[in-house]
């Protein structure tokens, strides 16, 4: 059946689910008092071995796919074209999805800093749609604000100058309460940016240069797409099958080498805590907006929707025929409403991705003990604090679905919720007052986290650097300094998931 149909067959289905959804969620509420809770904190120790990785997903599946190493484009005049299609996602199975010139993921962007990038948008779906280029930091009409979207038969033109350093980047649809929809059909891809400061690293490249989109996705017994239909606006999307690149179950042949794996969360909800399962080191080298001052080793990585992460992966001590897991370890949020042990629970383990060492060779590269990192605001500068308030309560309108809210509001596009001055340096406070995770997204510029405080209590290894998400638990209050000195303009806060997104967790801010 296609896929339109599908969706509005179930949408009585949706509202019934949303009932119950909220109901239990007021059950818990009562139960646990909402905020204030004082259960103990168990972080970061991951409370599940390893061992539970291999194989403890309970998968369906026991083939593995070919990773697709996605070809990169130029953003020199490149048409995107979205359209409905028709996708292979491994071993045959078709599913329908949303795409933009027919590839899921999206077509990778590879483009310079001090680069032109000019994209000619076309929609022929049957939303409107608009993109938005996730961690660069263009002028306002560039930046896919969801007041810009188009509706089918039209075009968007986009010309700036790049201006971010060399980092791994997103982009995405932004279409007002659409963003979970097509993220999760695949209007979403992985933009790189170069620089002279990256090219004269001695990173792996070529064929040990992985750039790798992990999703989670519903899948049938097929091992085909389930349709995007039941919003769940408690949790967000929580797939039961990881995707790598689009590729259902992935698997990768490796030599005995050192690998750079610039990682992308593109889920829709769904928070991943990276390790290998032979519980060996990830060596971070940078993050959202560039690399870290020094590489970190770390034994596994929390990773939320919208983050990324530069990776190297040592597998020069591996020998030929070894299977390495790169999975997400099972983990418990403290005072989060996702304490099931349930595939289509936030912290359930699943495994990810595996490598096959195929052939042995020498690798004589090192690991950098210097990074060339951004500077970032200092908060020494901050002339202003602003706190950020996220809540969830029942939506305004239908009174049966959840919506999410920051400092009380509920997203409405021709508002402008908060006014920041241009340059000025500021710290933003994140404090979210309810039993979901948010990861906290900005645009237009990026941030330092500071502090955290309650929960995790600790700025984690993998949040050094500079930022523009950072995941937020239940009960913590993240400190960042921040400074819009890009462009002025309308831009937005949200939280990246994005059924939370969709259902109102999003600001206008006007910089200048
Ligand atoms: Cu990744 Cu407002 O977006
Ligand atoms: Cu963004
Ligand atoms: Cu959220």
């Amino acid at each position: 059946m296609p896929l339109l149909e599908r969706a509005s067959n179930q949408g009585k289905d949706m509202v019934n689910r949303s009932v119950i959804s909220r109901r239990k969620f007021i059950q818990t509420c009562t139960a646990t008092g909402l905020a204030g809770l004082s259960a103990p904190i168990v972080w970061p120790q991951s409370q599940v071995p390893a061992s539970k990785l291999a194989g403890g997903t309970g998968s369906l599946f026991s083939n593995w796919n070919p990773l697709r190493r996605m070809p990169a484009v130029m953003p020199d005049k490149l048409v995107l074209h979205a359209a409905i299609s028709e996708v292979d996602v491994g071993a045959g199975t078709k599913s329908t999805a949303w795409l933009l010139n027919e590839s899921l993921p999206s077509p990778l962007i590879r483009t310079r800093r001090g680069e032109r990038f000019r994209v000619n948008l076309q929609n022929s779906l049957p939303d409107a749609l608009i993109l938005h280029w996730h961690g660069l930091t263009p002028p306002e009409t560039m930046d896919g604000h969801p007041r810009l979207a188009i509706p089918k038969g039209e075009k968007y033109e986009y010309d700036f100058v790049v201006e971010n350093r060399a980092s791994t980047y997103w982009y995405h649809s932004h279409s007002h309460h659409r963003v979970g929809k097509h993220a999760y059909l695949g209007i979403a891809g992985m933009l790189i940016v170069d620089d002279d400061e990256s090219d004269a690293l001695d990173l792996p490249t070529g064929l040990r240069e992985i750039p790798l989109i992990l999703q989670d996705r519903r899948v049938d017994a097929a091992g085909a797409i389930i349709p995007y239909s039941d919003p769940d606006t408690m949790e967000g999307l929580i797939g039961n099958e990881p995707f790598g690149n689009g590729v259902h179950r992935p698997q990768l042949e490796v030599e005995t080498a050192i690998y750079r794996f610039r990682i992308l969360n593109g889920s829709n909800a769904r928070i991943f805590r990276l390790a290998r399962n032979d519980n060996k080191d990830l060596i971070i080298i940078g993050n959202d907006a560039g690399f870290l001052e020094r590489p970190v080793r770390t034994d596994f990585i929390d990773l939320s929707p919208g983050e990324r992460i530069d990776l190297l992966i040592d597998l020069r001590d591996a020998s030929v025929g070894d299977k390495v897991l790169l999975g997400s370890r099972a983990f418990i949020i403290s005072n989060s409403l996702a304490r099931d042990d349930q595939i289509h629970r936030q912290g359930h383990p699943m495994d990810l991705m595996q490598l096959v060492v195929k052939r042995r060779v020498r690798d004589h590269s090192e690991i950098p003990d210097r990074l060339p990192a951004p500077r970032g605001p200092d908060p020494a500068d901050a002339v202003r604090e602003r706190s950020f308030i996220f809540t969830s309560d029942r939506d305004s309108q239908t009174r049966t679905m959840m919506a999410h809210q920051i400092n009380g509001r509920s997203y409405r596009m021709g508002d402008i919720d908060e006014r920041v001055p241009f340059g000025q340096t500021e710290i933003w406070t994140f404090d979210n007052k309810r039993n979901f995770s948010h990861p906290v997204h900005l645009h237009a510029t990026h941030f330092r986290v500071l502090s955290r405080t309650g929960g995790r209590n600790q700025v984690m290894p993998w949040e050094q650097g500079l930022k523009d998400t950072v995941l937020v638990h239940p009960e913590e209050k993240v400190r960042v300094a921040v400074r819009f000195d890009a462009h002025p303009g309308l831009f937005l806060l949200h939280c990246h998931n994005l059924e939370h997104e969709d259902s109102g967790m999003m600001l206008n801010i006007m910089v200048g």
